[in-house]
């Protein structure tokens, strides 16, 4: 079966926090423009239509399709008994975080990086510890001599780690891992290895999980992800973690139990045994279509736009765009771009400091309306570059 991805669904008035301000082109928040996996709405209606939704299990398949995935996607051993289901990665990264510090502790950030990391240190009772990216004409790298000096503080308990990497669209080699993996353990610090945009790596990448580089780091480790990048699931609201490390599991799932936090919803569990059971052919065809969109841009850019840096894009459907040249935080061209333009993109400050000189673009969407929002970007783009 072919799948149609040009298809302009209209998500006006559906309570999608991406598409919520009236007549502008969304390309912020990560969730795609696109239906997903037939056979999971096909479940789900099927759910619907029983009309009964009481209380659930979270079934004996729901942790088989989790680990029948990673093992036939990444090549990854999980356990059953290893595994926690959760509403969301972020839900669960905050009850780490609450499971696995004390007041005062500190916790090891990369940016530019997902902008919630941020807020969940800010949130709880730990100190931020910002350990930037290297960046160097397009490309970024780990600073490992900052993370060793940082990590060397014993304050510092964990370090809160995307991989791949949002927004700077990087899979890290096994080499980056281990190096990384090694300081962690040589300081104490617990490794959270986020991995939600794993399934999104474009050919030539592979991604690495974190904890199959060997026994001692799956046992510094804890990983988070879900099918909702993937298969375009998040307003369901499903996810899990796993750990081969019964004490952080027991710990981690403590805190969910305190805060209530560990039942799924019906359409979240069948949305995750159908996606990952059924999903795997439509999963190749959106990577084949997110990855003609991003050339089409890079495209456009070189062409359009060639002050603007686009960084090369291994992992995500999140563009990250260099706009040094302009001069201006990134936050007064997001600005800008709504105002004359009304199109919303991420200003890269919200990635912290680091980022703001980019801007982040979602380019899941149909074709027409990625031509649409680079039209609209060049437009403001000039108009700033000519003054
Ligand atoms: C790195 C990263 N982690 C977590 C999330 C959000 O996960 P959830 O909606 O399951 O809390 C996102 C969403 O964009 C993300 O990019």
């Amino acid at each position: 079966m072919e799948y149609n991805f040009d298809e302009l669904i209209d998500r006006t008035n559906t309570g999608s926090v991406k598409w919520s301000k009236p007549d502008v082109l969304p390309m912020w928040v990560a969730d795609m423009d696109f239906k997903t996996v037939p056979e999971v709405t096909e479940a789900l209606t099927r759910r619907a239509s029983h009309g009964i939704f009481g209380y659930c299990e979270t079934p004996p398949s729901f942790y088989d399709a989790i680990t029948n995935w990673w093992k036939k996607r990444h090549a990854l051993q999980v356990e059953n008994d290893w595994i926690i289901a959760t509403p969301g990665v972020m839900p669960a990264l905050a009850a780490a975080v609450e499971a696995l510090t004390s007041k005062g502790d500190k916790i090891i950030v990369q940016p530019p990086v997902y902008n919630h990391f941020f807020l969940t240190v800010k949130q709880s009772h730990c100190e931020l510890v910002e350990n930037n990216l290297l960046y160097d004409n397009g490309n970024y790298q780990i600073d490992f001599e900052d993370l060793e000096q940082k990590a060397a503080d014993p304050a510092v308990k964990l370090l809160l780690f995307s991989n791949p990497h949002n927004p700077a669209g990087r899979v890290w080699t096994k080499e980056e891992l281990q190096q990384i993996g090694e300081i962690c353990i040589r300081h104490g610090v617990v490794v959270l290895s986020d991995e939600i945009h794993s399934d999104l790596v474009y050919d030539d990448f592979t991604h690495v999980p974190f904890t199959s580089l060997g026994e001692a780091y799956a046992r510094n480790s804890i990983t988070f992800s879900s099918p909702s990048k993937t298969f375009n699931l998040a307003g369901l609201q499903v996810a899990y973690f796993f750990t081969e490390n019964e004490a952080f599991r027991k710990r981690v799932k403590e805190i969910l139990t305190k805060w209530e936090m560990t039942m799924l919803n019906i359409f979240a569990i069948d949305s995750l045994i159908v996606s990952y059971e059924k999903g795997e052919h439509w999963l190749e065809s959106l990577k084949r279509y997110l990855h003609e969109n991003y050339c089409y841009l890079t495209d456009f850019c070189h062409v359009h736009l060639p002050e603007l840096k686009v960084i090369p894009l291994q992992s995500t459907y999140l563009v990250w765009l260099d706009c040094t040249a302009l001069g201006l935080p990134s936050s007064t061209i997001t600005d800008r771009l709504l105002e004359h333009e009304h199109l919303w993109l991420n200003p890269g400050i919200k990635f912290g400091q680091a980022g703001d000189q980019f801007l982040r673009m979602n380019i899941a969407c149909p074709r027409e309306l990625l031509k649409e929002g680079l039209k609209r970007l060049e437009k403001e783009y000039k108009r700033i570059w000519n003054k």
